[in-house]
């Protein structure tokens, strides 16, 4: 990422590229790219792959990404069989079926199998699979910590060990094939190595990102009922140190206060180990608990539309093989790149592209404990240049607030990126938003499209293999149909603009909602019957690439973080002095979406720059900080329909400042509502 350049409109990522070849072949919407005439707007900003790139690259031309691309989507079974056999171990094949599914709610209850029947293992894929390929003394993971100067690396057979011990550990407790263990680790080792360790014994895991306050947490936990809670007792991100054993305790409804040191950290005796004390006496192997493909591999809580969040389940065998093939295609991965992710584990991004994905292909994965400007703006160009970082994956957030950081619009060209030298880097891959054009003159960027939901890449580029145009996620990867429908689900052809769904199944699929298959059903097949509903908008312009336009329903995208606007809202709800509220989001300069409250306090209780404290502090903690509201906009009332539901759009409008776009208000019970809000915006 070095330079802002966004000014012409045809650029090759090096000088000697020559344009790509003309169309191949055809397959529905999809078609190859034919360059030429004045671009006449962002659509036609095309960049292409250098020669050189293209040369070494896994899928190094067009025509070869639609040859695959067309295998994929004529014989599913065959393709993604091919993979699973020859890439995978399986103690046992599966059945006749590589899989079965039905997506049409109209013929009955959805259900989405792949290589059923057939008996595996994701950690013994991950670690014992490359160790016995001769990976043994290959760095498996690096450590870098908060503090500059500390670090750690394990090689695959080391984090092997490691891992045994926690399995070993959690069996002598009791845990067994199918339990639940709830993690609440910061990016340290030892979450990963949790992680293998569950997969290693067939339990569940369901790690909740450590930002989420000690009510969320319990949510969780009460939810998906685990034996194990594995918590560390705090860190430091920045210059701040947070007490994550505290946040538990309070979950565990026992909590008091305490410092960071390992005496003055709060004990519950009979329920609480050290794992530093217990975990490292365990014996070093542990036998592999072999599962089916389709038994759960972890449970991992989202936003939707509601206020409750859901816990999406990913099963094993189909998780596995789609996770390691879209990291290895999207990244062209070489057995020599040393890949950084800077996602936390918290997210799916961090279990499909920081554990999973990766070390199924043998990677050397980088962690980082810390906050990326900390102690200044260049230290994620500090861990590239030590580490050697090829492959950098991270959020247009982080990007955005390390120019915010740094010195402004000049960031790329300032000291805390040209201080160093970042030659290392040879492939960037950016997720969760929509990103914003950003150098791209040496490195191919992948903007993968995807969902907490899909479990992989869903649109992404393939670097080397497309001309890519700046801020499109361009095509399906293999397996993967796309469609945009309209309102009434009809499938819309060629240019165009509407719902994004997928049609049919592919391997990395979410199966159910833990415990509510009816809810899942609702949600995702309901509302388009015969396809997957993404939640997304899209539009596909005239060569075919897509254009990510945000989501359509009530979720919210802040920095690259889901969250629904319904948890705010009962969030601030419940505040005592809180009669109704409406959370819209709005632009935000960094974070993407802000979050926009509209909230109306009790009869009798004024506007106050303590009320405002007061609520924000409350939905700190029933979320987490990263749910605060970037603004509360008093609202003396909300704009309703005359049968009561609020008219949100009205509200978006109104938080984006877009006056005069606030269409027809003559369906409000009160249309005086929409001044007096206008009124009270600045205050
Ligand atoms: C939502 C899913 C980090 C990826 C997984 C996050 C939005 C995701 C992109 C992209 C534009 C994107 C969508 C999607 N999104 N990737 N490349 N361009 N928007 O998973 O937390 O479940 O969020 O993130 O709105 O529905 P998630």
């Amino acid at each position: 990422l070095n330079n802002h350049n966004h000014n012409h409109h045809f650029r090759h990522a090096d000088s000697t590229a020559s344009p790509p070849s003309s169309a191949v072949a055809k397959i529905s919407h999809l078609k190859a790219v034919v360059l030429g005439g004045a671009p006449a707007s962002e659509e036609d900003d095309v960049v292409l792959p250098s020669h050189d790139y293209s040369r070494q690259a896994l899928v190094p031309s067009q025509q070869k990404y639609l040859e695959m691309y067309k295998a994929s989507i004529e014989n599913p079974a065959g393709f993604w069989s091919g993979i699973a056999s020859s890439e995978f171990y399986w103690k046992q094949r599966w059945g006749d079926q590589v899989y079965s599914e039905n997506l049409d709610v109209r013929r009955g209850n959805i259900k989405i199998e792949w290589f059923k029947g057939g008996i595996t293992n994701v950690c013994y894929n991950c670690l014992d699979r490359n160790i016995g390929a001769g990976l043994a003394d290959k760095i498996a993971l690096y450590w870098e910590s908060n503090e500059p100067g500390f670090d750690a690396t394990l090689t695959y057979s080391q984090l092997l060990q490691r891992v045994c011990q926690l399995a070993n550990y959690l069996r002598s407790v009791g845990v067994r094939k199918g339990d639940a263990v709830v993690v609440y680790l910061p990016m340290l080792m030892e979450l990963p190595i949790t992680m293998l360790a569950c997969a290693r014994i067939g339990a569940v895991h369901s790690v909740v990102f450590a930002g989420f306050s000690s009510e969320s947490l319990a949510q969780r936990i009460v939810d998906c009922k685990p034996k194990v809670v594995i918590t560390c007792n705090a860190v430091k991100r920045g210059p701040k140190t947070i007490f994550l054993k505290d946040i538990v305790d309070a979950a565990l409804i026992d909590s008091d206060n305490q410092g960071i040191s390992r005496e003055k950290t709060k004990w519950k005796e009979g329920r609480d180990i050290w794992w530093e004390d217990v975990v490292p006496k365990y014996p070093t192997s542990c036998d592999v608990e072999w599962v089916d493909a389709e038994d759960p591999l972890f449970l991992l809580y989202t936003s939707g539309s509601t206020g409750k969040p859901k816990g999406v389940l990913h099963t094993t065998g189909g998780y596995m093989v789609y996770t390691a093939t879209t990291f290895k295609y999207a990244f062209d991965y070489k057995d020599s790149d040393v890949y950084w992710c800077t996602a936390d584990c918290g997210w799916i991004t961090g279990h499909s592209y920081v554990t999973y994905g990766p070390m199924l292909n043998g990677a050397t994965v980088l962690l980082y404990e810390g906050a990326p400007s900390y102690p200044d703006p260049g230290r994620c160009w500090d861990i590239v240049d030590k580490y050697k970082v090829t492959i950098f994956y991270t959020t247009p957030t982080l990007v955005r607030s390390l120019i915010r950081d740094g010195d402004e619009a000049s960031y790329f060209s300032n000291l805390y990126v040209t201080r160093y030298s970042r030659k290392s880097l040879r492939v960037l891959g950016s997720a969760g938003e929509p990103i914003n054009p950003i150098g791209g003159s040496r490195c191919p960027i992948s903007d993968t499209w995807w969902q907490t939901e899909t479990g992989g890449f869903m649109i992404t580029p393939l670097p080397g293999a497309w001309p890519q145009k700046p801020g499109s996620a361009t095509f399906p990867f293999f397996g993967v149909q796309p469609v945009i429908v309209d309102e009434k689900g009809v499938e819309l052809d060629g240019e165009c603009s509407g719902y994004l769904c997928v049609k049919s199944s592919w391997p990395g699929a979410f199966r159910t909602l833990y415990g509510d298959h009816e809810r899942y059903e609702t949600t995702y097949f309901k509302p388009f019957p015969g396809y997957y509903f993404t939640g997304d908008g899209c539009r596909r312009d005239k060569d075919g690439y897509h254009w990510l336009t945000g989501r359509v329903d009530d979720v919210i995208n802040v920095s690259g973080r889901r969250i629904g606007t319904a948890e705010v809202e009962s969030a601030l709800v419940s505040h005592p002095q809180c009669a109704e509220a409406a959370v819209v989001g709005v632009e935000h300069q960094v974070k993407g979406q802000g979050i926009y409250a509209f909230v109306t306090p009790v009869e009798g209780i004024s506007y106050s720059e303590e009320l405002r404290k007061s609520l924000t502090l409350t939905v700190r903690t029933q979320i987490g900080a990263f749910a605060a509201p970037d603004k509360i906009h008093w609202a003396p009332a909300l704009p309703k329909t005359r049968s009561g539901k609020i008219m949100r759009r009205i509200l978006r409008k109104i938080a984006a400042r877009q006056l005069d776009e606030l269409g027809d208000t003559s369906t409000l019970t009160d249309p005086g509502v929409v001044d007096q809000l206008i009124k009270l915006a600045d205050t």
